[in-house]
């Protein structure tokens, strides 16, 4: 049975990532100022659940391993709520994981490593503490971070990510800022994702000074463009050195179908995929069913009880591609008051004061559940 490249369950492989070239550019900046200044940055990359976030985050880790192998690369996807010692903690001991895999960085590898073990990773329930000479004192997470930054202050670059990020609480959150500001030492490239909930915090007045570590480099992952859908297609045949392609017709019908959205391309190219052939729009067609049946472990229990009519007018306010609407914004769009408020009810938006709504459900499930129903692309 021939692999399918097309895993729609699955964050993208770095080798077949497609577009963003804004977010990579951005990188590879960063990851230039580190080599020769020896200065950090952050990145923060926000969106919903299915547009991109996870495999973004394996991106800029792979361009930062193609610059150098002596490079410490951690991915933190946060599980629960996360405070600022679970947040260090997490990052120390995953730092610790890092310099003990064997092969990497050669012996600049193995004095760090000897240095970071010296840096005791003594866990006991959320707080950190030191063993050794001091054993059984709990120590500042804090300080435990500083000791650990110290021990590979000599390694060109710590690519810290940290996935999911609208589980940090609000000293997670200021962790942040703790974190991008280290100074000297090793430069840090901090990547930051999560969805609209952690723009929401951030946002919040008490929060800017967490939010201005990130100026400059805040991107949205918005849906694809007809060229990165076309891109998202041919990359991982290419990967994976597979025959086969896709007529631009069939791309363009992928995009129409998905509105580009990241998730749904994958669910469409993994249903109509089949090795060696050219995929014309009717295999793209023929395979709509296939694919909404990939998608529905995740979107069909989302808006159980949503009509059409709901449907439609969630798609319209998904396809402005805001996060937060003002009651005229939504009445221009054709969605009269009671609409508005059966959305509220089926918790599509949530109401933040009086003629403000914040969009509380991904586009997708809107798109998705609208191919269901055979309401697009006419709604
Ligand atoms: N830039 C990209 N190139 C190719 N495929 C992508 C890209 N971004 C997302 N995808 C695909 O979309 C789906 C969702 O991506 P993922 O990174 O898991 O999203 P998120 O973390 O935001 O939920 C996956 O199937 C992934 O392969
Ligand atoms: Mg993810």
């Amino acid at each position: 049975m021939p692999v399918n490249p097309f895993d729609p369950q699955r964050p993208s492989p770095p080798e077949s990532f497609a577009g963003r070239e804004r977010i990579i550019r951005r990188t590879r900046e960063f990851i230039t100022a580190a080599g020769s200044a020896r200065r950090g940055g952050a990145l923060l990359l926000h969106g919903h659940r299915g547009s991109g976030k996870t495999s973004a985050l394996r991106k800029i880790q792979a361009l930062v391993r193609a610059e150098t192998d002596a490079a410490i690369l951690v991915e933190l996807p946060l599980r629960t709520r996360s405070s600022e010692s679970v947040l260090l903690r997490d990052a120390v001991e995953e730092i610790h994981r890092c310099c003990a895999e064997p092969g990497r960085g050669g012996s600049r590898r193995r004095a760090a490593l000897k240095k970071i073990s010296e840096v005791n990773l003594g866990v006991a329930g959320v707080g950190v503490r030191l063993t050794g000479p001091r054993s059984g004192d709990a120590v500042n997470p804090l300080t435990l971070w500083r000791s650990c930054l110290s021990a590979i202050a000599d390694r060109p670059i710590l690519c810290l990510c940290i996935d999911d990020s609208e589980l940090l609480d609000k000293t997670g959150l200021g962790t942040l800022k703790t974190i991008a500001e280290a100074p000297g030492g090793i430069p840090i490239l901090l990547a930051v994702a999560g969805g609209p909930e952690l723009m929401k915090r951030l946002s919040e007045s008490d929060s800017s000074p967490v939010a201005r570590v990130f100026s400059g480099a805040v991107f949205d992952l918005e849906e694809f463009t007809v060229e990165e859908t076309a891109e998202a297609l041919a990359a991982p045949l290419r990967a994976a050195g597979v025959p086969g392609a896709w007529s631009p017709a069939a791309a363009q019908r992928i995009w129409e179908l998905s509105h580009g959205y990241p998730y749904l391309v994958k669910c469409l190219a993994y249903a109509a995929y089949r090795e060696g052939v050219e995929l014309q729009s009717a295999d793209v067609e023929a395979a709509v069913s296939e694919a909404l049946a990939v998608a529905s472990s995740w979107l069909d229990r989302e808006v159980p009880h949503a009509s059409d009519a709901d449907l439609v007018a969630f798609g319209r306010i998904a396809r402005t591609g805001k996060t937060a609407l003002r009651s005229v914004e939504i009445l221009r769009l054709g969605i009269q008051s009671p609409y508005i408020a059966r959305l509220v009810r089926l918790g599509v938006l949530k109401r933040t004061a009086r003629g403000h709504y914040d969009l509380r459900k991904a586009p997708v499930i809107a798109y998705y559940h609208l191919l269901r129903r055979k309401l697009f692309p006419e709604a």
